[in-house]
């Protein structure tokens, strides 16, 4: 791995606690020696099922090589950032799903945390906007904000059929075409190879820029992708250091114990705690910059995880409900019911050793003790202390919680957690049996859709949605 030195790769190392979720620190709530060596079969038997279909984009399972063989395409990403960044005034995604929550997160993440309104000359590159929705308020609020003809659109979609992301296209070539401009100018499809409605359009525009999703990579799973790189380039993140990271993570990974192999540790344990009843994971990470990676792996753990029937045919009814929280923010509203609410909860805390900046709290209103202690030390120290005071706090009450330690955060180490959660999720679904990769529950949903405005093919969806029974009135107060 070529990525900075050897020392630096590990002193930027991500590193798991898990002593809270074990009898010793939780009492009887915990598990013991006993139970954790007990997890050593299942946990071996999913790594192995994992390390065998590394690669195998027939099992959607090709995110596993998005580390090593991207050379090229990060190349022809960089030079496409800098020109971007150079010619248009705003970046705008248009996706949803696996198509945005992995470029929303790497923005909020890696930078500025009010990048779009700082003055040009310190943000460098366009202003950016990830459009995730199909309130009509929300487009015709951002239609107000960009101007068009200095934007560059990045629609990403890997079917193409997507009914958000193409009715944001609809409006988009619309608006172009009015303003006389050529859409192969200012935007950029990133898409399947040689599938979909995508491909389609760039082929009758005669060739728009277009970068490819690959077959093997589903959406929850395509940040390491174009997907996230284009916008992250743009952005001006480090997207070598994105994708070192995640391959830094993977050696990490590289043995079937959960006392070497943190992300099949978490698997494990997450997965023991689901069989006990834990059925809510919360995600809550220590720092703004970290909110909107809860969302991104909340869809990766739910979507993944949430499933009706086993590899071999027979009905279930496994998941965890993941849940975002933000430390401190959210002490002031969840921690209540985590600490004292029903036992159903494993709580991963993300937890910085050292932050982007101290901020010193300065000395004042001496004759108020209850506001004076605080002069003197940093917000970097408070929020800290109000981490490990929560964990601590959770722990006596025999509430599960472990820890992901991020030495800072940078390029680095947010593509070792990308790349961690990415291969919890895939042992995590070997250990229940089931299809990690697919989503066959959110296709009824999207059928219906279908049906409700009219499209061709779904008249017997129709009927069925115009045949459910009357609604009596003494049910609506
Ligand atoms: O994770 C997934 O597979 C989904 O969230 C998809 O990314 C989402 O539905 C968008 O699909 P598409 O990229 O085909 O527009």
């Amino acid at each position: 791995m070529g990525y900075k030195t050897r020392e630096w790769r590990k002193s930027m190392r991500v590193v798991l606690d898990y002593n809270n979720m074990t009898e010793k620190f939780l009492g009887k709530e915990g598990f013991s020696e006993t139970d954790l060596r007990g997890l050593a079969p299942k946990a071996k038997a999913a790594f192995e099922y994992v390390n065998a279909n590394r690669g195998k984009d027939e099992l959607y399972m090709g995110w596993t090589e998005l580390p090593y063989n991207q050379a090229e395409i990060v190349e022809d990403i960089l030079a496409t950032a800098k020109s971007v960044r150079k010619k248009f005034q705003y970046f705008v995604v248009l996706g949803i799903g696996g198509s945005a929550l992995g470029p929303i997160m790497a923005f909020n993440a890696l930078c500025h945390l009010h990048y779009n309104d700082l003055p040009k000359y310190k943000r460098k590159g366009p202003k950016f906007y990830v459009e995730d929705n199909v309130d009509p308020v929300r487009m015709r609020d951002l239609l107000d904000v960009i101007e068009p003809e200095k934007t560059c659109f990045n629609v990403i979609s890997k079917s193409g059929a997507t009914s958000e992301t193409m009715t944001q296209y609809l409006i988009l070539l619309d608006l172009l075409t009015k303003a006389g401009v050529s859409v192969k100018d200012n935007v950029i499809f990133t898409t399947d190879e040689k599938r979909g409605n995508l491909k389609k359009i760039s082929d009758e525009c005669g060739g728009i820029k277009s970068y490819v999703l690959p077959d093997g990579v589903g959406g929850r799973f395509s940040q390491l992708c174009p997907v996230g790189l284009l916008p992250a380039a743009v952005l001006g993140i480090d997207i070598k250091g994105l994708l070192a990271g995640a391959a830094y993570m993977d050696s990490l990974c590289n043995k079937p114990s959960i006392y070497k192999n943190p992300a099949l540790a978490c698997a494990a344990l997450q997965v023991a705690a689901m069989e006990q009843g834990k059925n809510v994971g919360v995600m809550m990470p220590y720092s703004d910059n970290l909110k909107y990676l809860a969302d991104w792996y909340c869809q990766l753990w739910a979507e993944s995880l949430g499933k009706n029937i086993t590899l071999d045919g027979k009905p279930c009814n496994v998941g965890q409900t993941p849940v975002k929280s933000l430390g401190v923010t959210d002490q002031h509203s969840q921690v209540q019911l985590y600490t004292e609410g029903p036992y159903d909860k494993v709580i991963t805390f993300l937890s910085l050793r050292k932050y982007g900046c101290e901020m010193p709290i300065p000395h004042g209103c001496e004759n108020i003790p209850d506001v004076s202690f605080l002069g003197g030390h940093t917000m970097e120290e408070l929020i800290q202390a109000e981490n490990a005071a929560t964990a601590y706090a959770l722990t006596k009450a025999g509430r599960m919680n472990y820890t992901l330690w991020l030495p800072e955060l940078n390029a680095f180490t947010l593509g070792q957690l990308l790349f961690l959660f990415e291969l919890q999720t895939a042992y995590a679904g070997a250990m229940l049996n089931i299809d990690t990769f697919n989503q066959p529950g959110v296709e009824e949903g999207k059928k219906a859709t279908f049906a409700l405005l009219g499209k061709r093919g779904y008249e017997a969806k129709k009927e069925e949605l115009d045949s459910l029974p009357e609604k009596e009135d003494k049910y609506i107060v």
